[in-house]
């Protein structure tokens, strides 16, 4: 992260701040997933799931292209971009299954809850937070055990194509030596994106890489109960 203000723009992503209870339910973390383990977070957004596991023992970086300005940019702009994520949920409230959240009200306090430890941790341990973008992450090979990428592979396949998807998850297991997992696997407004997942699949078996589908209690957008793993280790 830059320690001087630039006026990097946020761009026409949601920077969207989930916290470590949505990352375990994403992504079927356990204590064992996470305590000592080298963990990427890409992309981080504002989420507090670097904050939160680090807490727990976990050695978690996270990689977003927003992290190109300074911890107080970075904290001002948690709240108004989760005031967006919260505005947009509610206004869309139909698409979206809120029984693990118990409710609108309880899903925005968890948003904001989770922005306001990101805020906090970029001031605090900044090193955590790596500016970069997917395809091609700062990193050398092996550099964790697990990836995690949440909300930005398949959510915004309106305008990232299948080679962007293909790129992004092969830099991934560049990165990660046991696992990467990614959530969730319908599009932004929670259309499913079948076609794609069989191509990335057979293009990712043909290079070796085993993947797998696995079967979420957890289930916001209605359909998004699924989590596709990549197994970089035979
Ligand atoms: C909806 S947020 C998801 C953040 C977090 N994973 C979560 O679930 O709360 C999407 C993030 O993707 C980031 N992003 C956009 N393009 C990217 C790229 N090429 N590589 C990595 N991150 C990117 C945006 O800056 C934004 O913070």
């Amino acid at each position: 992260m830059k320690h001087h203000a630039d006026g990097a723009a946020l761009g026409e992503f949601l920077v969207s701040a989930r916290s470590l209870a949505e990352y375990r339910a994403m992504f079927q973390l356990s204590d064992r997933d996470l305590v000592g383990r080298r963990i990427l977070d890409c992309p981080g957004g504002a989420a507090s799931f670097t904050a939160e596991a680090s807490a727990l023992g976990a050695e978690v970086t996270a990689i977003d292209p927003i992290y190109d300005a300074t911890a107080a940019e970075l904290a001002a702009r948690a709240a108004p971009e989760t005031e967006r994520a919260v505005a947009w949920a509610q206004r869309h409230a139909g698409r979206y299954r809120w029984d693990w959240y118990g409710g609108t009200a309880e899903h925005a306090t968890i948003r904001r809850g989770a922005a306001a430890r990101f805020a906090a941790d970029v001031r605090t341990a900044p090193h955590r937070y790596l500016a970069g973008a997917l395809p091609s992450l700062p990193c050398p090979d092996g550099a964790f055990d697990l990836a995690l990428s949440s909300h930005l592979l398949f959510s915004y396949a309106d305008r990232l194509d299948a080679d962007f998807h293909l790129a992004a998850l092969l830099e991934l297991t560049r990165v990660a030596t046991t696992e990467v997992r990614v959530y969730p696997l319908l599009d932004h407004t929670g259309a499913p994106l079948d076609e794609l997942i069989d191509h990335l699949r057979t293009e990712l078996h043909d290079k070796g890489i085993r993947t797998s589908l696995r079967k979420l209690a957890y289930e916001f957008h209605h359909g998004a109960d699924t989590m596709l793993a990549l197994h970089t280790t035979v």
